[in-house]
């Protein structure tokens, strides 16, 4: 596992989320209430962009634009069809101005 910076923590406004790629990782990292997520930016369904889709901040969840499945930030897993598969998430730490992120060594 390696500890990276995905981005700064002004780059994502609280209720707001924004996609990030380091290496070959396309994660989306999101911030609600103060607290970070960051899970992979790839729908399971047919690989749309959940950076593309809707934060709902009351669920803690990522709505998928394309075909609209729905995943947990917290654990990835997918709450509506048509995806079944959850998403990889990657655990968060917040240092001074910086969202860390742990990422699987490639
Ligand atoms: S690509 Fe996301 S729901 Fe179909």
């Amino acid at each position: 596992v390696t500890q990276v910076r995905a981005c700064g923590i002004a780059d994502v406004p609280d209720g707001a989320m924004k996609p990030v790629e380091i290496g070959s990782h396309a994660l989306l990292i999101a911030r609600i209430g103060g607290k970070c997520f960051a899970v992979s930016d790839v729908c399971t369904h047919a690989r749309a962009r959940l950076s593309d889709g809707y934060l709902n901040e009351s669920e803690c969840t990522v709505e998928c634009s394309l075909h609209n499945a729905v995943f947990s930030l917290e654990t990835g897993e997918a709450l509506e069809f048509p995806a079944e598969e959850p998403l990889s998430t990657y655990p968060v730490t917040v240092v001074g101005d910086d969202i860390l992120v742990e990422l699987p060594d490639e």
